[in-house]
């Protein structure tokens, strides 16, 4: 009989019978990678939490609320899919919704250093909430919310960067200089 290595001092529970995964951001504004994901991650999990972080040392662009509002906009078509937002750390916060997965996207290499070492100090924090990494759709792997912002303040084009609905609040939130 073949022992398997034993990896944590304490069993992990078994899979939940409805598995909820978070899908935490800043999303200042929601992309269009950021909604592939949504829809990707509607599929694999019942139920999905889009939460943004809502104490962020980082200047926003939109409020929360307005984030919030854009977002639930845009996942409407996925009944599965609700939105949030939350405030400390994120594993208290996966675990109050009883969720035992957080959902990460991964655009590039130099996205992964950080993402590492937070699904790693996450997994130490709870090693019950498990981090799961989907690879950006390659047509929107380029593209970040703080480009999206740089490109759209110099004027420059960012139709089918972000969602329609979105695209219209950036116009009646910034003037291009
Ligand atoms: O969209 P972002 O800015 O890449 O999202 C980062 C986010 C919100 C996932 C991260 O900053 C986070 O989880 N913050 C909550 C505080 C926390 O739990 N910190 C420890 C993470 S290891």
């Amino acid at each position: 009989m073949v022992s398997l290595p034993k990896v944590w001092s304490a069993p992990l529970p078994l899979k939940p019978p409805s598995v909820t995964a978070i899908y935490p951001g800043s999303f200042d504004p929601i992309t269009n990678g950021h909604l592939d994901l949504v829809q990707r991650g509607a599929r694999m999990f019942d139920t999905l939490i889009v939460a943004i972080l809502r104490n962020d040392s980082k200047l926003p662009l939109f409020s929360v609320e307005e984030r919030m509002d854009m977002l639930r906009e845009v996942v409407r078509p996925y009944p599965n899919v609700q939105v949030d937002c939350f405030d400390g750390l994120l594993v208290d916060y996966a675990a109050a919704r009883f969720a035992t997965v957080l959902l990460r996207g991964i655009r590039a290499i130099s996205d992964y250093e950080y993402e590492l070492q937070m699904a790693l100090m996450n997994r130490r924090l709870r090693p019950d909430i498990e981090t799961v990494f989907m690879m950006s759709n390659e047509a929107y792997s380029f593209i970040s919310s703080r480009l999206v912002k740089e490109v759209y303040r110099l004027g420059g084009n960012i139709s089918g960067l972000v969602p329609p609905s979105v695209e219209a609040r950036m116009h009646s939130r910034m003037q291009p200089e």
